[in-house]
This record gives structure tokens, C-alpha cells and sequence, in this order.
């Protein structure tokens, strides 16, 4: 019977990493999958984890299961770092889940068991694992419109236009802040209207928030998902702590949902733990442990968030340099829109064809959409990285 099946094409983010690491060319740069790189192209454990992890070390008193929604100390601690004081915890449930890839998966089949009928809302572009995720729980998606047509902002107009077509109790996936793959954020107001529209509408928000911290900063990043609280609508927050936490590989985040009244609380507590038991049956201990005690401590807690100004700091000045490498090696602007995006991703403006061809030819890799990975650059070789998309321009 299994020879029946067919090779799947390699993932089209993490796929790069494999073919990148058996790149055997000394001079190859990675700017594919989104990880966080320092100066010299390493993806350091961050100082604060590690003494946390030495502790968590330390002090664990068991390894015996954890509940189904997982550490009630991290779901606590991440609930206050994604919402402040906005969301009350009695109309709200914060079950820890295997990074935001795994929150989205319950949210998702959570959403298929309770509203079968439902659509998810995808923003075009997304990244490359949303639809696939939908489609995985069963829940078919569809694309609304974001960006304006130089792809500089988001054109909220086509973005209503698109989502009028929606069905009440259909789902709008939105990109809490760091657009993936655009870098391209909703402002605040425009956050204000979508409140009202999804209000209004009756459709459910499900906000990803990958990428808290890497934007502008840990409270202006959720400002979307806290509006959202204080105006008291029901809504969902797949939220990450692989990237601002520097834990990719011990799968952490959470997902959080908001209700309108805290009578349903405990029909929805239960239904998630039901799609929560028969998927990972409870998360992973060893990361959440971490991350809680970063959280709750606060000299760790202060130099965590050190450690996070950094790092955006660090993708700040890269924008900028290869802004300036571009106008350099093309003698014109035009890649200074990547100055005011933010988080990890811009798009170069490239064709498939051509960011093959970056690949073949100069080693460098990034998604085929043209997608770059502005954490992986640094300024060593960032001439090197401007010449080389200037040639196939
Ligand atoms: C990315 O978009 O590169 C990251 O979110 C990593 C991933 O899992 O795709």
C-alpha cells in the first residue's frame, strides 16, 4: 500500500534550511526561515533562558504529566505579558500549547468541531504555513486583500471590501504585529476599526502574535490584541515565545481566548481541552517552566527585556544598512520602504526566478516569494548580499 505514495515538495520555509545546510559554499548567507542571528550569524541561547533553564533545573520537583492547558504559573505570566491589565481573567482562558504553530492548530480545531460551517480569513500574503494549518483541522480558508499595490501599507478598504463577503462566525486570521511575511503592521486606528467591523459583522478575530517584542516593543506589539480585550470582544490569541524568548526548538506558546461573558468560560475550557487531549494530550513542561520563571523574576525578567532591545534593535540597524548597501550597489532608493517595516520579514521585491538564481549562483537563500529574513543579515556581508540582488535585479 505505501508505495503508492507520492514525494510531498519540501516546506517551503524549513525545506530552505535543510538545502541550506548541505550548501557546502563557505560564503552562503541564510536568509530564509525566521530566526534571529547576531553579528556573526549564531542563534545564541539568550543569557537570560540559560540561567533560568539552571534553575528550572535545579528546583524541578517532578517530571510527572502536566494538565491538559499546561503550567498555570506560564499560562498566568504570558496571559499578563500579551494583554496587561485589559483582559479579565474571568472571561478568558490561557492554555499553553507547542509554540504558536500548535496554539493555531487547536484554535483551529477547535473551530472546526464547535462552528463546522466556518471559514478562516487569510491575509494575502500569509505565511506560507497558515492555509496548510487550516486545512489540516479541516477548516476551509479563503484570502483577503492587505496590502496596497506597491505592497508599502495595508489597504484597509480592500481589506473590508474582501471580508464583507465573510459569514457570521467565520474566523479573520490577522498578524498581531511583524506582518509574515511583509513586515507591513495594521496602526492603531486601523486596529480601532477593525473592532468595530468584526464587532459589527459578528466574525471572530484570531490574532498570531509571533513576534511580541520584535517590532516596536513588548506593549506597542499587542496593542491590537489589547484593544481587542478592552472592547470586550470575543476573540482568539495564538501567541509564540520562539523568537522573543530565543526558544524555537522547545516549542512554547500559548493560546488565549477571549469571551464575551464569562458564562462561557467553562463550556469553552472544556471543548479546547477536548481538541487539546486528542492532538498532544498536554505540552511539553521543560520551556514553559523557563519562560514563567524569566517572567516571574524580576532581575531575569530585566535583563530578558535587555536581551530583546537588542535583538530588535540589532534587525533596526540591518534595515537600514541594506537600505543604504542598495543605494550603493544600485545607485538609487528604492529599497528604502525596508527602513519602516518591521519585525523580521521584507519582501525584496524579487521574483521566484530570480531568488533562485541568488541561490545558484551566489549561495544565498531566501523564500521564493522574495521573502527575506532581515535577522539573518549582518554588516560583514551585507555589501556582498547588495551586489548579489543587484545583479539579478
Ligand atoms: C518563519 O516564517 O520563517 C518562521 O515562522 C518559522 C517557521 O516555522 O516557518
Amino acid at each position: 500500500m505505501l508505495e503508492k505514495i507520492s514525494v510531498a515538495p519540501p516546506d517551503p520555509i524549513l525545506g530552505l534550511t535543510d538545502a541550506f545546510r548541505k550548501d557546502t559554499r563557505p560564503e552562503k548567507i541564510n536568509l530564509g526561515v525566521g530566526i534571529y542571528q547576531d553579528e556573526t550569524g549564531r542563534t545564541p541561547v539568550l543569557a537570560s533562558v540559560k540561567r533560568a533553564e539552571h534553575l528550572a533545573w535545579q528546583e524541578e520537583p517532578t517530571k510527572e504529566y502536566l494538565g491538559i492547558g499546561g503550567d498555570p504559573l506560564f499560562t498566568e505570566r504570558i496571559r499578563d505579558l500579551v494583554f496587561g491589565e485589559t483582559l479579565p481573567a474571568n472571561r478568558s482562558v490561557t492554555m499553553q500549547a507547542p509554540g504558536g504553530t500548535g496554539a493555531l492548530r487547536i484554535a483551529a480545531d477547535f473551530l472546526h468541531q464547535q462552528f463546522p460551517q466556518a471559514t478562516a480569513w487569510l491575509s494575502q500574503p500569509t505565511w506560507a504555513n497558515h492555509p496548510a494549518i487550516f486545512a489540516a483541522a479541516g477548516v476551509p480558508s479563503r484570502d483577503y486583500g492587505y496590502l496596497t499595490a506597491d505592497s508599502r501599507a495595508v489597504d484597509l478598504n480592500k481589506m473590508m471590501d474582501n471580508l464583507r463577503e465573510a459569514r457570521e462566525g467565520d474566523v479573520v486570521l490577522l498578524h498581531g504585529c511583524c506582518h509574515n511575511p511583509s513586515g507591513v503592521d495594521l496602526t492603531g486606528d486601523q486596529w480601532h476599526t477593525l473592532a468595530d467591523f468584526f464587532r459589527k459583522h459578528r466574525l471572530l478575530p484570531l490574532i498570531d502574535l509571533a513576534y511580541q517584542g520584535f517590532g516596536d516593543g513588548l506593549e506597542p506589539d499587542a496593542i491590537g490584541a489589547r484593544h481587542f480585550a478592552q472592547q470586550g470582544l470575543e476573540f482568539f490569541t495564538a501567541a509564540s515565545c520562539s523568537k522573543n524568548f530565543g526558544i524555537y526548538r522547545e516549542r512554547v506558546g500559548a493560546l488565549t481566548i477571549a469571551t464575551e461573558s464569562a458564562s462561557s468560560i467553562e463550556a469553552v475550557t472544556s471543548q479546547v481541552k477536548v481538541a487539546v487531549r486528542c492532538n498532544f494530550s498536554n505540552p511539553p513542561a521543560h520551556g514553559a517552566a523557563v519562560v514563567a520563571r524569566v517572567l516571574g523574576d524580576s532581575l531575569l525578567r530585566q535583563l530578558w527585556t535587555q536581551e530583546l532591545d537588542t535583538m530588535r534593535g540589532r534587525i533596526r540597524d540591518m534595515r537600514d544598512l541594506f537600505a543604504a548597501e542598495m543605494q550603493l550597489a544600485i545607485g538609487t532608493n528604492r529599497f528604502d520602504f525596508i527602513r519602516q517595516q518591521r519585525g523580521m520579514f521584507s519582501f525584496a521585491g524579487l521574483t521566484p526566478a530570480q531568488v533562485d538564481r541568488l541561490r545558484d549562483e551566489h549561495a544565498i537563500y531566501m523564500v521564493r516569494s522574495g521573502r527575506m529574513n532581515v535577522a539573518g543579515m549582518c554588516a560583514a556581508t551585507l555589501p556582498r548580499l547588495a551586489q548579489a540582488i543587484a545583479s539579478v535585479l
